[in-house]
């Protein structure tokens, strides 16, 4: 199972999955808490890699890393949770009547959005190549985590 994060909601998620038995590839720009995530965690459950989703090539890295990863241990790749995110809040006009910075805003689409997508577009061709277990033909499961920022 692929996880996108490793604070606030990607790591509760990280937590409730590793309860259910489950293996976790993190990815997120902060290695000093991925990392003290990982300690934390049952071992060989998890494992960190450091990314940053707003760069093509740095996800491309991460993502050869878990693969090579989920192959040594033997598991399948489950899922996607692309759960990235930052805001930076702005009204569309300022209190001085000034419309709002667009470097703030392609900032956020950059990472939420883009990054997002970057990642499901580069796992993608993967889970797809996964052997189906049940009969409906399920490969696994992609979450988006979606943000009032974008
Ligand atoms: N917390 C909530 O209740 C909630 C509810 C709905 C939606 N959201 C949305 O979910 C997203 C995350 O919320 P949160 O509260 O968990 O935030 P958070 O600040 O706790 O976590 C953000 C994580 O994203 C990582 N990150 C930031 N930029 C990155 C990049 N370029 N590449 C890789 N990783 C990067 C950070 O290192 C951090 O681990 C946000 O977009 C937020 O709007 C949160």
């Amino acid at each position: 199972m692929y996880v996108n994060r490793a604070s606030g909601l990607g790591r509760a998620t990280i937590r409730n999955l590793l309860s259910a038995g489950g293996y976790v590839s993190i990815l997120d720009m902060n290695e000093e808490g991925g990392q003290a995530l990982v300690q934390e965690l049952p071992e060989g459950h998890a494992k960190f890699f450091q990314c940053d989703v707003s760069d093509t090539e740095s996800i491309a890295q991460a993502v050869s890393g878990s693969l090579s990863w989920i192959k040594d241990s033997g598991k399948e790749l489950g899922g996607i949770i692309a759960a990235a995110g930052v805001s930076t809040p702005a009204k569309i006009l300022d209190k001085h009547g000034d419309p709002f910075d667009l470097r703030g805003f392609d900032f956020v689409m950059n990472i939420n959005v883009r990054g997002s997508i970057d990642l499901v577009r580069q796992l993608l061709p993967h889970l797809t190549r996964v052997e189906p277990e049940k009969e409906d033909g399920e490969r696994g499961v992609i979450v988006l985590v979606s943000s009032s920022a974008a």
